[in-house]
């Protein structure tokens, strides 16, 4: 499941830094909904925000919402965390003394979620005992706040009071979400989805893997940093944000893929469900009933190369590598002979016939490394995705 950052927007001419910030969370995983203040619309259309959240925007206390009546209620609890940003000297003197007069504010008063602030305003306006004052009130109930920057402002003046750099804020607020940035810098490239193995133009050999878990690996590893590669079979998921995706058919295409790619990656995860085997004489043209009964019925079958074990034996120094196992019976123990056989460091082993894994949204797995093994029950695989990198960094 995204966390989902409530981002409260006030009327202050800094507000076109809000949408770089709500970029840069999105770019980090988090989902962006967006609470403005009448004066903020004075500033920016609402459209702005839905068009950049690509969800409704919140602006009025008493707006019709049909089917949920008590919306800054419902708005509060879909919160992770709510970030007011920029965030005016009236809103943060309202905070400071509980008043609720528009629904950001009655939302910022309802919500159980750490409540973020990044300031801007006039340096008089923020040099103000009230604004100082109301903002220790705020700080000594644990509201965090995000120090305006010093320097040349809206108004003309200079001062302390403009608002904090988007990256500054986004960074704070991940940090809140405890959201993982621990694979920045770090390559990774994974294999995903079945492999299709031509019989003739219309007839293949193939298996049911939907890629959902591979394709989880990826959009969990980029959310947390990474620069990310998938290899994958043919899938109908869509490319997840800042992820390369490579498409491929066959076992012999994907291992072209991801040799040229291998080298250069720091963790490598095998998940392709690859055909062990491929038709030995493909025909180009095709086969017909009757005709070419005999070549139909008796399909002679030449072994595929396997990747995850072409990738193992020449792995370097440092390099992570994390096969996988769908198994129909002595899970783990299979897991780990396969750890072996194909010079893997970790392989996720799960059991093949309880309905989970191929296709499902939903995997219970056990992730097997030489220091033991962690069982992990039935999650989503988005969830499964991250225990996964967690292990590998674990290594
Ligand atoms: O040997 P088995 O197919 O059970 O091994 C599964 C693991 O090996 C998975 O990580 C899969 O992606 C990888 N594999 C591969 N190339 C093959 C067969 C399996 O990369 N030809």
């Amino acid at each position: 499941m995204k966390k989902t950052v409530l981002i409260g927007v006030t009327g202050c001419v800094a507000i076109y830094k809000t949408c770089e910030i709500v970029r840069g969370l999105q770019k980090a995983g988090v989902r962006c909904k967006v609470v403005m203040t009448e004066s903020a619309t004075h500033f920016i259309n609402p459209l702005m925000f839905r068009s950049l959240t690509r969800e409704p925007v919140a602006v009025g206390l008493f707006d019709d919402k049909p089917g949920d009546p008590i919306h800054h209620i419902s708005l509060s609890k879909e919160a992770d965390v709510f970030l007011i940003a920029p965030c005016t000297a009236n809103v943060i003197a309202k905070l400071a003394n509980g008043i609720a007069d528009d629904l950001l504010t009655t939302t910022a008063l309802a919500t159980e979620a750490p409540l973020v602030i990044a300031p801007a305003m006039n340096v008089n306006m923020y040099e103000h005992v009230a604004t100082q004052q109301n903002m220790d009130t705020l700080k000594s109930r644990g509201v965090r706040f995000i120090d305006a920057d010093s320097g040349y402002l809206a108004c003309g003046d200079v001062g302390k009071g403009r608002l904090a750099d988007p990256d500054v804020i986004v960074q704070a607020t991940l940090e809140v979400l405890n959201v993982k940035r621990d694979l920045v810098g770090k390559r990774v490239l994974i294999t995903a989805g079945p492999t299709v193995e031509p019989i003739d133009p219309v007839r293949y050999i193939s298996n049911p893997s939907s890629g959902k878990m591979g394709f989880a690996l990826a959009e969990a590893a980029a959310d947390r940093g990474a620069d990310v590669v998938v290899v994958s079979g043919p899938v109908s998921l869509s490319d997840p944000e800042g992820v390369e995706v490579v498409r491929v058919r066959t076992a012999c295409d994907m291992l072209a893929a991801v040799g040229e790619r291998f080298d250069a990656s720091d963790i490598a995860i095998f998940t392709a469900a690859v055909s062990d085997y491929r038709p030995a004489n493909p025909s180009d043209r095709k086969l017909k009933k009757g005709a070419d009964d005999s070549a139909l019925a008796t399909i002679e079958l030449v072994k595929n190369p396997d990747i995850l074990a072409t990738m193992g034996a020449r792995k370097h120094a440092g390099q992570i590598v994390v096969g996988f196992a769908a198994e129909t019976e002595n899970v783990e123990e299979n897991a780990s002979k396969k750890m072996a056989a194909k010079n893997a460091d970790m392989v996720v082993a799960n059991l093949a016939t309880e309905g989970l894994a191929f296709g499902a949204d939903d995997n219970a797995a056990s992730i097997v490394t030489a220091a033991g093994v962690q069982r992990f029950e039935t999650m989503p695989k988005s969830e499964l995705a991250h225990r996964i990198l967690d292990a590998a960094l674990e290594l």
